[in-house]
């Protein structure tokens, strides 16, 4: 099982690493939020300024992240113990494994939704709905209450343990091997349905076409934004997903790759949901709102609308399953590198913690709807806004200036493939991760964390 003298667990192969970091990236992000963003920001123009986002900031990071993972093979701790030459840059390490402790606690929470829809649509709950008022109604009594929001957000926790338990290559790597060509599978059927249902075409108008008179920088900004997030960026998943990397396999291809795979089921997943939203006559709302309140609706105006309702919320539990799996493994990283702890006793100590800190957020629809914790908001929407909005846009620019400033960058460019026609590559990325990837994460920083936290 072990691949090396370290006794490093390693994946088991190059397109398993690329699978699992593909599964960590593809989540609820883009199966929600890339394809509201799309519609409501110029179609087809905010795709291909996310396009440019994902080459500027998204791979130059993402790159650096697994380049720290391979060169320290070590958890985030460990890595920046070793690239911030102890001290203080330790710290770098300290919050992205509290990041991830963090964001699993409340993705589970809404991972454990999709799992109360896959129950609802087969007890024929969803199927029973007609309209946005009875879907609507659906989903309030779902989320108000408490016993069913701590037995779900529990089920989830217990799957993602029960798969990381198995390790890296016999669990999460065999997952996200099985769970990802299901989940573009499932993507290619919704696409296939949307688009041939009549009155398909002003969706795609709507999704695509380009408008760029809705183009401001603050959509440059917001497409920065959510690409960074979409690709896991900013608390070291990729830098441990990194760690189990051979020496042998390559960082740009798998990065590359790796990007494209995240963009694409974003995209493709805005080409499943808008024609048929406006094939049945609805026009897109936000967020949660779009899945629990409109899509329900949605398929019960076609034909088999059940069996669709099923395979979407299928697919919204394998984008949030795969990503959680990543979340977990970085704190189990951290107490197995760090402390000495074994995997199981990692696993189930932090899991476990991890279930107990998402209480809070499944009962902030229902008992602690009331109890707002700073600047107005619910514990869920704390928690939330805390990781996405601050920490990880800090970690992320902190990773970039202690790789490019203070570890240097030559110490690790041969880490970088040596034997392709990329060469050129690692000129550019070295200035992106020197100057463009600081003064942009600066930008979402000032925009996110102060200009839209004031001015909602
Ligand atoms: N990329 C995930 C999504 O699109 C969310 C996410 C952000 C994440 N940071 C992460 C997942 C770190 C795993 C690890 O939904």
């Amino acid at each position: 099982m072990n691949g090396s003298k370290s006794g490093r667990e390693h994946w088991g192969s190059k397109v398993g690493f690329v699978f699992a970091a593909a599964g960590s990236a593809i989540g609820l992000g883009n199966i929600w939020k890339f394809p509201y963003l799309t519609g409501q920001h110029g179609g087809g123009a905010f795709v291909l300024i996310y396009i440019i986002c994902i080459l500027v900031l998204g791979l130059p990071i993402m790159i650096a992240e697994i380049v720290i993972g391979r060169h320290t093979e070590k958890d985030p701790v460990g890595a920046f113990k070793i690239i911030g030459g102890g001290g203080r840059w330790t710290a770098v390490g300290y919050l992205g494994v509290l990041s991830g402790f963090f964001i699993l606690s409340y993705y589970s929470v809404v991972g454990g939704w999709t799992l109360g829809y896959i129950v609802k649509t087969i007890t024929g709950v969803v199927g029973g709905i007609t309209d946005t008022s009875s879907a609507e109604a659906v989903f309030s009594a779902f989320i108000k209450n408490p016993v069913e929001m701590v037995l779900y957000h529990f089920l989830f926790m217990a799957l993602t343990v029960w798969i990381v338990l198995g390790g890296v290559k016999n669990g999460i790597e065999k997952w996200n091997k099985f769970l990802l060509p299901i989940l573009f599978v499932i993507i290619i059927v919704l696409i296939v349905r949307g688009l041939t249902m009549e009155g398909a075409s002003r969706g795609l108008a709507f999704y695509l076409k380009p408008d760029f008179s809705r183009v401001t920088v603050f959509t440059v900004i917001e497409a920065l934004g959510q690409c960074f997030f979409s690709l896991s960026l900013g608390m070291g998943a990729m830098i441990t997903y990194g760690s189990y990397l051979s020496k042998s396999d390559k960082t740009l291809d798998s990065s590359l790759q790796i990007a494209g795979l995240d963009t694409m089921a974003a995209f493709l997943s805005g080409l499943a949901i808008f024609p048929a939203v406006y094939a049945v006559g609805m026009t897109p709302a936000k967020g949660p709102g779009l899945t629990f309140n409109i899509l329900p609706v949605v398929f019960s105006r076609m034909a088999y609308g059940n069996v669709f309702a099923l395979l979407f919320f299928v697919l919204l539990f394998i984008a949030a399953l795969t990503s959680a799996m990543s979340l977990l493994e970085v704190t189990v990283a951290y107490s197995t590198d760090e402390k000495g702890w074994g995997r199981r006793k990692s696993v189930l100590i932090f899991g476990s913690l991890i279930f107990l800190l998402g209480i809070p957020s499944s009962l902030s629809f229902n008992v602690l709807s009331d109890v707002k914790i700073f600047f107005g908001l619910t514990f869920f929407d704390f928690m939330d806004k805390l990781t996405t909005i601050y920490m990880l846009p800090v970690g992320g620019l902190l990773i970039a200036i202690c790789l490019g400033w203070k570890y240097g960058l030559r110490n690790t460019m041969h880490e970088l493939d040596t034997d392709t026609g990329l060469q050129f590559l690692k000129k550019i990325w070295a200035f992106a991760i020197k100057y463009v990837s600081p003064v942009i994460l600066v930008l979402i920083i000032l925009y996110f964390g102060v200009y839209r936290m004031l001015v909602p």
